[in-house]
């Protein structure tokens, strides 16, 4: 770090080409912790884009995510006796534990439960951690901003540690340690599309994933003269996780309430041809709603898959759009600042269909947008954005990416 402020060194980091700033990365890494013997172990984990298929990979549905070309890096190097250290180049300070303790959840341990949380289940899957190490991490993805961060740094920590202790996990396995913790360390019950596609994501292309069977298939995101837009509203987002298990909560009523007069496993193994008898047995509206995404949902999922093989883009926009449009009114999960983003998104020429990504209440939204119009484009929606709502956007595009390596 050398002269620079905190802040400078950041901004010189975000703005290297991978290799230096990998260098620089492992300079920063002896300055905290010391030279040592032991080899430093770096791993780079992405941010995720989902292009459709939204609150439906709890339902059993198909689910189209990409992992993408930003990441997160996790450095990290054994010590000989027992301590844990992690540190964050953004949130400078020593968060200390043991590699024989039970970890548990503790409000005061902030990010380190996400990491706490996948020690304990890699221990509850037989694997011992031999020594302390300690850590340090660097993101450039924007935190709590629905390009799900925090599964990043989960399965993005969770694949250092098993490469370095030689644990034999895969890429799905480490998934599913990763929504395990989230549900019994984290207590968000989260489907499994965040973690899957950080995981298993591959430059690009977006994966078509069956979350009922986790059967898989890439698919190349080849779009031609266009480009997917990430925007993000910068809404302080709040009480997410409790509203994301309350919507949980109404798809299994529904389901409950179905199973009642028909064989179902899912919410998705229906089809719009069962909703008129869907309506007929859920008399609460808001549940009939939330099925009824599910439904639809699950069946744009399909026609989007079958619209890209096809090279049909706007008929791609198009189902972004309705998409977008089932989860403000049926699902109810968008909120104005991701309302005003797809809809100024949607009136801009040279934007094929704009929708919210990632949980909602907030976050992040795409739009898929002709490359030649990206300047023009956010310019245009970053200052409608902030007459509707007072908020200040950021836009980047991006480009789909592989999933947690080492580097
Ligand atoms: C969050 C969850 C995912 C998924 C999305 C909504 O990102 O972690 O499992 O449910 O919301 O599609």
């Amino acid at each position: 770090m050398g002269t620079m402020t905190q802040h400078e060194f950041i901004r010189f980091l975000t703005d290297l080409p991978e290799e230096q700033m990998k260098a620089e990365l492992t300079k920063a890494f002896t300055e905290r912790y010391g030279a040592g013997t032991e080899e430093i172990m770096m791993i780079a984990s992405p941010a995720r884009i989902n292009i459709i298929g939204e609150h439906i990979d709890y339902n059993g549905g198909k689910v189209f995510p990409a992992a993408i070309d930003r990441y997160l890096y996790v450095l990290l190097r054994k010590r000989a006796d027992t301590t844990i250290i992690y540190d964050d180049i953004r949130f400078p300070g020593a968060l200390e534990f043991s590699s024989t303790e039970t970890f548990c959840y503790r409000r005061e341990n902030q990010y380190a439960n996400y990491l706490n949380g996948m020690l304990a289940m890699l221990q509850k899957g037989g694997y011992k951690l031999t020594s302390g190490f300690e850590v340090l991490f660097f993101s450039k993805l924007p935190a709590g901003g629905g390009i799900s961060s925090s599964a990043a740094l989960e399965v993005g920590f969770g694949r250092a540690v098993a490469e370095l202790f030689g644990f034999k996990v895969d890429a799905v396995e480490l998934a599913k340690m990763g929504q395990e913790s989230e549900h019994v360390f984290m207590n968000m019950q989260c489907g499994i599309m965040d973690q899957f596609s950080i995981a298993m994501g591959k430059k690009e292309c977006a994966m078509l994933l069956d979350t009922a069977t986790l059967e898989y298939e890439y698919v190349p995101l080849v779009l031609g003269d266009y480009r997917i837009v990430v925007m993000n509203t910068n809404k302080q987002r709040a009480l997410v996780d409790s509203k994301y298990n309350e919507r949980c909560a109404e798809c299994m009523e529904g389901l409950a309430l179905l199973q009642k007069i028909k064989t179902v496993y899912n919410l998705c193994d229906l089809t719009s041809a069962d909703l008129s008898a869907v309506e007929a047995a859920i008399t609460d509206e808001c549940i009939f709603k939330r099925v009824r995404h599910c439904i639809t949902e699950n069946e744009r999922v399909l026609a989007a898959v079958a619209a890209l093989k096809a090279g049909d883009l706007p008929k791609l926009g198009e189902l972004l759009k309705a998409s977008h449009d089932s989860l403000r009114r049926d699902y109810e999960v968008t909120g104005i600042e991701l309302d005003a983003l797809a809809d100024t998104a949607n009136a801009e020429r040279g934007c094929l269909g704009a929708r919210m990504t990632g949980a909602g209440f907030g976050g992040c939204a795409i739009a898929l947008v002709q490359k030649d119009a990206v300047a023009e484009f956010t310019a245009r929606v970053g200052k409608a954005y902030t007459e509707k709502t007072g908020l200040t956007a950021s836009f980047f595009a991006c480009e789909a990416g592989d999933g947690a390596h080492r580097v």
